[in-house]
């Protein structure tokens, strides 16, 4: 497979329009990313039609705001890459669309990227690109999972949520409490004056065989919290908050700790947005260095969704000769 040296990532999965530039070693050449997230907040989610015209506003303006960044023009360029899905299907396609009028117009070839295996490949950017083999866990708002990973071009799926993922927990959990969307970092906010021993939330599967998450029931049982007392106040809302953030903290590391003991695995990364929490990062440290095990956490900075990840994920992909992508479709729904 042909090295591609300089490659245009684009991302438009759900509501952050980004596009990057990165070259074959894993340097970060531009990163741009456009957050939709006021745009959605009034409707406390994600309202797909909106997102995919956003989109189709922010994309050209975007991109080319990549190139400026990183000194290039479109002729400078060895491939675009693309989020061909899973996630919010228009959206998806507004993103394949450009990716591929920009490719086919220069001739380029295309790599088509799934959005999961983007969020890994943050791992192998400079300056500390992480290697194989690693167990990994992937937690953002719209999944959570756990992968062995061997090889740089991809990964096996070990345990994923039977429900919610943890950063919808996180924002269902904001909701209840009366903050914004999407409320984790808010509700992280909130817990920082709040004792997380004050309530006793359950700490889902852990103890359980096999490697899968459940959070709809720890969210159930806050909601329960909160209409036992609904005039506790400011501070009875903190350690509302520190209480279910730490037992979603417990969740998502204690079954972390049993896949690495199962898999026998002696690195860990971690990607996706809910990987920005510090009281999450600051647990899994402890974790790993109680259990002897490397930890690479994304930096904070890629754990959100981008297009360098994208792009970074490409360089271990085949790329598609111009004009055979044409016919690529974009897909909603899980693949890895
Ligand atoms: O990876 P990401 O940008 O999008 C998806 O691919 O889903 O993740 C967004 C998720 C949201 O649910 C958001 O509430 C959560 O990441 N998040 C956090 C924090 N910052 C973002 N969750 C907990 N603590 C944070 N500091
Ligand atoms: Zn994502």
């Amino acid at each position: 497979m042909a090295r591609l040296a300089v490659i245009l990532g684009l991302e438009t999965s759900c509501d952050e329009t980004a596009a990057a530039v990165v070259d074959r070693d894993g340097r970060v050449l531009a990163n741009v990313v456009a957050s939709q997230a006021d745009l959605h907040a009034r409707y406390g989610g994600v309202v797909p039609e909106v997102a995919s015209r956003r989109h189709l506003e922010l994309a050209m303006p975007v991109l080319e705001r990549a190139l400026e960044d990183a000194g290039i023009g479109l002729g400078d360029l060895d491939a675009v890459a693309v989020t061909e899905g899973p996630g919010l299907i228009g959206a998806l396609l507004v993103g394949l669309a450009t990716a591929k009028a920009v490719a086919y117009s220069h001739g380029l070839p295309l790599v088509p990227v799934d959005h999961l295996h983007g969020h890994v490949a943050s791992l192998y950017l400079e300056p500390d690109p992480l290697e194989p083999p690693f167990l990994l866990l992937l937690a953002s708002g719209g999944h959570t999972l756990l992968a062995d990973v061997t090889s740089r071009a991809g990964m096996r799926r070990i345990g994923g949520t039977l429900d919610d993922a943890a950063g919808e927990a996180f924002d269902k959990g904001a909701r209840l409490l009366g903050l914004g969307y999407p409320g984790g970092a808010a509700l992280e906010q909130l817990a920082r004056n709040g004792d997380p021993g004050a309530y006793d939330f359950p700490t889902p599967m852990v103890g359980r065989p096999g490697h899968d998450f459940s959070f709809s029931g720890l969210k159930t049982a806050l909601r329960y919290a909160v209409a036992r007392e609904p005039d506790g106040g400011a501070g009875r809302r903190a350690h509302l908050a520190a209480s279910y953030q730490a037992a979603v903290v417990a969740a998502l590391v204690g079954r972390t700790g049993e896949a690495l003991r199962a898999t026998g695995r002696r690195r860990l990364g971690v990607v996706g947005g809910v990987a920005r929490n510090g009281v999450l990062r600051a647990a899994l440290a402890e974790m790993c260095a109680r259990a002897d095990v490397e930890l690479a956490l994304a930096p904070p900075a890629l754990c959100a969704d981008n297009a360098a990840m994208i792009a970074s994920a490409a360089r271990f992909l085949p790329a598609i000769p111009c004009p055979d992508y044409l016919v690529r479709d974009a897909y909603a729904s899980l693949r890895t």
